[in-house]
């Protein structure tokens, strides 16, 4: 309850911009990132040095034969204005290589902090947040994200400062070479980019929504792939072409829509753009005729302002890179900003193994309109052995996620020895609690990284005698590459047996006081389902155990029968009692539903 409050409070506003807090994390390694940016003025500004040089070499050999002057003297000249310019070429070119690299060290190394809080706030983050996203969807928008602010960092930062220099340097130098031309183009020419930014938006607004609609293809293939053995078992190949074939008529149409705006932008660009170029060059020549400027500054004019345009040219794409950023980098503060999960209450705790439930009742944030839990109330003694049964949906998971305290109850609580759950630190409840979950899951990664889950840094002999204690050393020992052999989504597939008894081996390393497990409903072979057993029966040993129950089996022996249905305890008492009561247990006894 009052960490839900908490979760529902309205969120801090904030305080800076997005490309502030970015910019932070830049300058974390400012050590290397502000050397580098210097460098980049520096190279920035030796970058117009090439027109510079090459307006001597046009400008002035033109201007010196006009006068008849010695061509011998043109060609030193020559010789001296190249070999300068091939000296401040060779000294950009030692700095880039520097520069280059220190960009790129200090925005990966700043990237690397950045996904390192935002993975550590993640895995701290509650697992109604969790329930909340699409799977897939919630890693996919986080790399794609992180692969704008990358992109920002690593190129666009960059190429802002590089072109903001570019363009106020090319602009000293045309106004020094003519301020009337310069005002002339001035006058034009920011017209038609203002024009050219305009459009261009527009057609990337229509890239977008391809780019989206071609996801949208991607996503049919990723779910046809993840779900191969359905899609076959239920023949339905020619249903999923169809699906992938839809898909990419609509990212086709929408492309279409976007081609006779990118069509009408290249026309006018190429009329607008280089019309007006040539109108300020025919503008020029006249000044030549009559005199108002030299050949020189004429030659200097046209240069420097090929330069000016080129980065002028680059302004809308770097801006529209910022605005990306500003909404991924938005977004990425949104999950830095959710509420992580609780960490207060007493750390120090030991669980004796008594566990209760309190008048508790439970709905889904997800979904307020059903009544998950309903006054729950049941009291387990340590080391004593509970089975929970009752049909599909009856709430018996989402007892163990609020015993876990992924859930917190909207009414009552969770008591362990007595002490209300919420008083207790959740780090130090979930380190004395292991489940065996319905479905196990195997990383990937070895058999005996997949065991050492359940106590970190355990040794290879106390990962062996839990496998023998689970009845998982055989199997494991008779794999070719044994406890190294790689299991889960990339590696060797287990058969639901040995998964169920790597989960068991897991939680007999962790030795939890309170023992959560949820037989799985696929049934076992009777072999296999001989070792499990037997395998959870030294588990339970000495240790508070809660089993979700579906075989009769695992029941008879309970010291107490908690029978669900409707998110209610509707019946309680061991095996015999519940018989001889002759309610919903023993229905599900005679119709062999357990
Ligand atoms: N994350 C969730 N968000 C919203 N509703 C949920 C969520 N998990 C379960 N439910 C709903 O809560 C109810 C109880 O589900 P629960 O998983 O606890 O049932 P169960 O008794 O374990 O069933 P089964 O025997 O099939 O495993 C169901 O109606 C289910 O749809
Ligand atoms: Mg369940």
């Amino acid at each position: 309850m009052v960490s839900h409050l908490r979760m529902s409070e309205p969120k801090p506003k904030k305080p800076i911009s997005s490309h502030r807090w970015i910019f932070g994390y830049l300058m974390a390694e400012k050590a290397i990132f502000l050397p580098s940016l210097a460098a980049l003025f520096f190279t920035a500004m030796l970058s117009l040095a090439f027109p510079w040089f090459l307006k001597e070499l046009i400008g002035n050999p033109t201007d010196a034969l006009k006068d008849g002057v010695d061509p011998q003297q043109v060609l030193a000249k020559s010789n001296r204005v190249v070999l300068e310019l091939i000296a401040v070429l060779g000294l950009q070119a030692f700095i880039a290589f520097f520069r280059v690299q220190g960009f790129i060290r200090s925005g990966e190394s700043a990237l690397n902090r950045l996904r390192r809080d935002l993975f550590a706030h993640l895995v701290r983050l509650p697992m109604r947040f969790f329930h909340e996203q699409r799977s897939g969807a919630l890693s996919n928008r986080i790399a794609a994200d992180l692969g704008v602010v990358r992109e920002t960092l690593l190129t666009t930062v960059p190429q802002a400062v590089r072109q903001s220099v570019i363009l106020v340097g090319g602009l000293t130098f045309i106004f020094i070479a003519s301020w009337k031309l310069s005002l002339i183009m001035l006058g034009s020419v920011p017209l038609v980019v203002l024009a050219i930014a305009f459009f261009g938006r527009k057609v990337r607004g229509y890239s977008k929504a391809a780019q989206d609609s071609l996801a949208d293809a991607g996503t049919v293939i990723e779910e046809t792939v993840q779900g191969i053995a359905d899609v076959k078992s239920f023949t339905n190949e020619p249903f999923e072409s169809g699906r992938y074939g839809r898909a990419l008529e609509s990212f086709f149409g929408v492309t279409m829509k976007g081609a006779k705006s990118r069509a009408a932008f290249l026309s006018f660009i190429i009329f607008a753009l280089f019309g007006t170029i040539a109108f300020v060059a025919w503008f020029g020549a006249h000044m030549l005729a009559n005199g108002e400027i030299d050949a020189t500054n004429f030659v200097s004019f046209i240069l420097f302002s090929i330069f000016v345009g080129a980065s002028l040219g680059s302004f809308p794409e770097i801006i529209s890179q910022l605005q990306q950023t500003s909404g991924a980098t938005e977004r990425l503060r949104e999950l830095l900003d959710a509420q992580p999960e609780r960490t207060d209450g007493d750390a120090e705790v030991k669980l004796g193994g008594a566990l209760a439930f309190d008048h508790l009742s439970f709905r889904y944030p997800s979904r307020p309109d059903v009544q998950v839990l309903e006054d729950l109330s049941f009291t387990v003694e340590p080391g004593q052995r509970v089975a929970l049964v009752g049909p599909s949906g009856a709430g018996k998971s989402t007892t163990f996620s609020l015993i876990l305290g992924f859930n917190d109850p909207d009414v009552g609580s969770v008591r362990f020895d007595g002490r209300p759950a919420s008083s207790l630190s959740l780090q130090a409840l979930r380190s004395q609690i292991a489940i065996v979950p319905q479905e196990v899951l195997l990383f990937g990664g070895s058999i005996r990284e997949n065991i050492e889950y359940g106590k970190p840094g355990a040794s290879l002999e106390e990962i062996q005698a839990a496998a023998r204690l689970a009845n998982a050393d055989d199997f494991i020992a008779a794999l070719p590459e044994g406890y190294e052999t790689l299991v889960g989504p990339r590696g060797t597939k287990l058969s639901g047996g040995q998964r169920q008894r790597i989960a068991i081996a897991r939680a007999i390393l962790a030795d939890p006081r309170i023992l959560l497990l949820d037989e799985a409903t696929s049934a076992l072979d009777s072999e296999s389902e001989r070792l499990v057993n037997e395998a959870l029966e030294r588990l339970m040993q000495g240790r508070t155990s809660l089993v979700i129950a579906h075989r009769l089996s695992s029941v008879r022996h309970a010291d107490r029968i908690l029978v669900f249905n409707h998110g209610r305890i509707v019946e309680s008492g061991t095996h015999d009692e519940l018989i001889d009561h002759n309610g919903t247990y023993r229905f599900l006894v005679d119709t062999q539903l357990l």
